[in-house]
């Protein structure tokens, strides 16, 4: 399948974005341990989230969709049951990573993969932790590599300091900790997302902060949740730079959530010369939430590293593609977590901003991308990973010519509605199936 762009002139109209994928996977996987019925509403019906419901199921949980709402019929923290057959990921790294902390806390056995990207991307960093309180996690390249095989129960806690900044392990070690006899507590070198943190606390997890730790109890029983999970900033990014480069443009996304632990782009953005307005609406889920108003307007280049990063890792594609159409220079460093991604997405970015004619350099933890020139419309690949699709897809509206996305379909990984979205702004955007 491929993506058929046709520059664009002003995109202007309101829109919503799908639910937030980091928030719909853990709706589902938490409200699963709960005792009694969850609704959970605004659930992303992409293909990461949903390949989490059919985990959840695959190990006894009944969960039913309807419409953009999932009705989850908990089991308790000791309900879930061993699956029958192998859990397969499709992928989702947050679903394989989550699920191995939740595993963790079970005494029967269950076996794990995903496709060719998940069986490539390093396990090590949650399984290592979760060794240390009492699981058995066994897989390919000494247990870092998927398919995995893990056997839990009976664990201990731990107090473990991350070496890297990751949510998803914060979060397996967090989940493990339900289980666990004692206080189990995690350090990141650097905050990353903590929809984790909010959605247990919310479910009435025994979890507080001291000294730079985060801390977990075991908890009795979690009640069920009903909630209405926010649109996703990482989603939003996509029409926002579009409205931002595309010259003429005026975009208003409703219902965004703006957790300030997500927010690093519209710091970047900011920071690149860019007025967005973000006007605070009801919290939901925990989350705060926000409409953004964005209108088209010359960029400059700018520089992002350090602390910044885990705030706008997901989206450094699209912030690449506003840096190619911004004047002068942005450097992106201490980002070597992006070649651990969905595919290497310093190699993948800068593989395909070439096409279009941008001068980028990359760098082992980085890109340095020099803007202004004209992008050229250009025949792009997708490499199966949903970003590089939509930010290609982007540049290819502030192009001259036509742009091909090839590999399409990736982008209903955590983006399903994207093209009627772009089509709605007054896109010409279109679908070529192969
Ligand atoms: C996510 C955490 C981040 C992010 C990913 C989703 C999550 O990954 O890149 O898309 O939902 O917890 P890391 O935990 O590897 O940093």
């Amino acid at each position: 399948m491929r993506l058929i762009v046709e520059p664009a002139t002003a995109l202007k109209g309101q829109a919503r974005v799908p639910g937030d994928k980091s928030i719909s996977h853990r709706a589902v996987m938490f409200a699963s341990l709960a005792e009694g019925v969850s609704r959970v509403e605004g659930f992303l019906l992409g293909a990461d989230c949903l390949r989490t419901v059919a985990c959840m199921r695959a190990l006894g949980v009944s969960v039913d969709l309807d419409g953009d709402a999932v009705v989850v019929h908990g089991v308790g923290l000791q309900g879930l049951q061993e699956p029958e057959d192998i859990l397969d990921v499709g992928n989702s790294g947050t679903t394989i990573r989550l699920l191995l902390g939740l595993l963790a806390g079970q005494t029967f056995h269950c076996c794990l993969t995903g496709d060719e990207s998940i069986r490539r991307r390093p396990m090590a960093r949650a399984a290592k932790p979760l060794r240390s309180m009492g699981a058995r996690i066994d897989g390919r390249k000494d247990g870092d590599l998927a398919p995995l095989s893990i056997r839990g129960g009976d664990l201990r806690s731990i107090k473990y300091q991350m070496p890297v900044a990751s949510a998803q392990v914060k979060s397996a070690v967090l989940l493990a900790g339900l289980f666990a006899s004692g206080v189990t507590g995690v350090k990141e070198p650097v905050p990353s997302r903590d929809h984790t943190e909010r959605m247990l606390q919310a479910l009435g997890a025994p979890l507080s902060r001291r000294s730079g730790f985060t801390e977990i109890g075991r908890p009795a029983r979690l009640r069920p949740l009903d909630i209405r999970i926010p649109g996703d900033l990482s989603s939003a990014a996509f029409p926002l730079v579009a409205g931002l480069i595309v010259p003429g443009s005026e975009i208003v996304l409703e219902e965004v959530g703006v957790n300030p632990t997500r927010t690093g782009i519209l710091d970047a953005l900011g920071a690149m010369g860019a007025r967005i307005a973000v006007e605070p609406r009801e919290d939901q889920a925990g989350e705060p939430t926000a409409r953004i108003v964005v209108r088209s307007l010359p960029l400059v280049g700018t520089r992002v590293a350090g602390a910044a990063i885990p705030r706008l890792i997901d989206e450094i594609p699209i912030l690449a593609v506003a840096a190619a159409a911004a004047e002068g220079v942005t450097e992106i460093r201490d980002a070597a977590e992006l070649r651990l991604k969905e595919t290497d997405r310093i190699r993948t970015v800068a593989e395909e901003l070439r096409k279009f004619g941008v001068r980028i350099a990359e760098l082992e933890d980085g890109l340095i991308i020099e803007g202004g020139g004209p992008l050229k419309g250009a025949h792009c690949r997708s490499h199966g990973d949903h970003r590089i699709a939509m930010a290609m897809a982007v540049a290819g509206l502030a192009a001259e010519g036509e742009t091909v996305v090839e590999g399409w379909e990736a982008a209903d990984v955590s983006f399903p509605g994207f093209v009627d979205l772009l089509v709605s702004l007054g896109a010409r955007v279109r679908i070529e199936e192969d």
